[in-house]
This record gives C-alpha cells, sequence and structure tokens, in this order.
C-alpha cells in the first residue's frame, strides 16, 4: 500500500473555493446563486404549466401529451440541473484519506492454506483419475448452460409476440361455441352470435380469437373499408374490449351500437366499430369474412391488427 504522505503528494489537488469571513462557502463564478436560481425558477415554471395544461388542455391530443411530458421533463430536469450546480458550487467540497492496514497475508499463512488446498485437491482423487476430473469439469460447464439459458429465452422471443395474432387463420370456418359452421342465413336482420375459429373452442381461443357476426340491415350506409370485409350485410369484429379485454356483447340493433359491461364504452358498428362512448379508445379490429360454396362463412385472414387493449401503445 502506499504510504499515505506519498499518496497526498502525488494527488492533484482540488482548486479551493472561495470561502467569506465566517468560513462557509461562497458561490463560485457567473454559474453561482444565479444558475441555481435560474434552474429552480425554470422547475417551478414547468411545474405550474403541467399543472395549468392538465387542467385547460383537450385530453386524447397529441398535443396534450407532449405538452404534458413538455412541462414536466422541464419541471424536472431543471430540478435536476439545479440540485448539481448547487452540490458543485455551493457545497465544500471534502476529500478525507482513511489510513488501512496492509492487507497482504502473512507468508507463512499462505503456505499454510496452499498446503490445505493441495491436500483436499489430492483426497478428492482428481489428480489421479483424470477421466472422472473432466467429466466434473464438463458437469460444471452443464451448470453454466442451465443458467444462461433462461436468460438467452429472453432475447430469443419477445414475450408479447403472441398478443399480434389470434387463431384465426385464411380460410377458418366461422363456428358457434359448441363447435357448430355458421351458415349465411343463420342470422336474422339485426342478430349476433358469437363466432371462434373452427379446432379452437377451449378458453385460450375465446381469450384472444371470439369474435362478433353481426347482421346489419341492408342499405344500412357503412364506410365502404367495413362493407368490403364483410359479406352480405354480415360483419365480424373482435369480441374482445379494447379497453381492458372485457367480453362485449351488448348489442343495441336500432342503433347499430355494441355496449362493453364492464365500464360501459360504446362502439359505433356503423362505423368501424369506433368508440363514442366511455374509456375504449380504439376501434373493435374486424375480421375479414367471405362464405364458401356451401354457404359457410369463413375468415378471409387473421385481424389486421392485435385485438384487446391497446398494449403497444397506439390510441
Ligand atoms: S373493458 Fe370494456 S369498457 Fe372497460
Amino acid at each position: 500500500m502506499t504510504p499515505a504522505g506519498s499518496a497526498d503528494a502525488e494527488r492533484p489537488q482540488r482548486p479551493q473555493r472561495p470561502a467569506g469571513p465566517d468560513g462557509a462557502a461562497r458561490p463560485g463564478g457567473p454559474g453561482g446563486v444565479a444558475g441555481i436560481a435560474a434552474c429552480l425558477s425554470l422547475s417551478l415554471v414547468g411545474a405550474v404549466a403541467f399543472a395549468v395544461v392538465n387542467f385547460t388542455g383537450r385530453t386524447g391530443t397529441v398535443g396534450y401529451n407532449a405538452l404534458l411530458g413538455l412541462s414536466l421533463g422541464l419541471a424536472i430536469i431543471a430540478a435536476g440541473i439545479g440540485a448539481v450546480l448547487w452540490d458543485k458550487r455551493l457545497i465544500p467540497q471534502e476529500e478525507a484519506v482513511e489510513e488501512r492496514h496492509p492487507m497482504v497475508s502473512p507468508g507463512a499463512e499462505e503456505a499454510a492454506t496452499q498446503q490445505t488446498v493441495d491436500r483436499v485437491v489430492a483426497e478428492t482423487g482428481l489428480r489421479q483419475l483424470p477421466v472422472l476430473r473432466r467429466l466434473v469439469l464438463a458437469m460444471l460447464g452443464g451448470f453454466g448452460v442451465i443458467a444462461v439459458v433462461p436468460l438467452l429465452n429472453l432475447v430469443r422471443r419477445a414475450p408479447h409476440r403472441d398478443l399480434f395474432t389470434t387463431r384465426w387463420s385464411p380460410g377458418a370456418r366461422l363456428v358457434t361455441p359448441e363447435g357448430r359452421p355458421v351458415r349465411l342465413g343463420d342470422l336474422a336482420i339485426g342478430g349476433i352470435l358469437t363466432v371462434l375459429p373452427e379446432g379452437h373452442l377451449g378458453l385460450d381461443a375465446q381469450a384472444d380469437s371470439a369474435a362478433l357476426l353481426i347482421r346489419l340491415p341492408p342499405g344500412l350506409a357503412t364506410p365502404p373499408r367495413q362493407a368490403a370485409a364483410g359479406y352480405d350485410n354480415h360483419v365480424a369484429f373482435s369480441k374482445i374490449c379494447t379497453h381492458a379485454g372485457c367480453p362485449v356483447s351488448m348489442y343495441m340493433s336500432q342503433p347499430h351500437q355494441l355496449q362493453c359491461p364492464c365500464h360501459q364504452s360504446v362502439f359505433d358498428m356503423t362505423d368501424l366499430a369506433r368508440p363514442i362512448f366511455g374509456p375504449a379508445t380504439r376501434a373493435l379490429p374486424q375480421l375479414p369474412v367471405t362464405v364458401d360454396a356451401d354457404g359457410c362463412f369463413r375468415a378471409r385472414s387473421d385481424f389486421p391488427e392485435p385485438v384487446g387493449p391497446g398494449f403497444w401503445s397506439r390510441s
């Protein structure tokens, strides 16, 4: 260990901060009190702006969120810079040296330890049995693999990838929860039916693939995109609410609206299931359907976008 005296001599000396008559530190340079005051004032401005935007801004707009973020960021960053400046410019900086005894073991102790290790290794028989020695090393390597594999799983497969797809595939027949294929003519005008992809009737499928087949009145004006994804006034939409994932099931056939029983989000089924009331902010994804030669409804593809709550931050 280097003697304290020589270490002190080698260490570059910090410039001393000017002190007042009472011995207290004084602000150093132009970035002293003025800079700190400016930062704290900016932080205050950010906090007030945050409160004003929060109460007067138009929620749900991009500008609203951006202003909230900017004002909050200004408040936090300015406060942080002010705190750093305060520490650097106002608080006395001291360096203290704590002496320690040498951390080296005496030579006799080292030799005794070495002898003990040699004796233990000799008793295990590893030196005399090279095959076992290699197997032990290989076994330890195997435990290393066991430790690393779970970590590799984290990067090999994004945990949320399954959430972007459901069990619907091109050509999958629409069936009732009991497994009966749904045919053209099964639904009366204004009727609604829960459907699942054929062969997927379990709880997992109901959690992400459940859809509602609705027969709208003929001549009802709907966006061309909605009509194109339907068949003969029949349209199918995800049954999973885009707010928190409840099954949407209350259909009001006269205003052609679908209501979620959990928090009363209402979706307009004449306008691509756009939410018109409640906490849901995203339309129910539409399942493109057609009818085959036997008159059975079939999916033309999976949902074109993820179903359920907007976990990927889309609004
Ligand atoms: S889960 Fe549907 S409105 Fe909340």
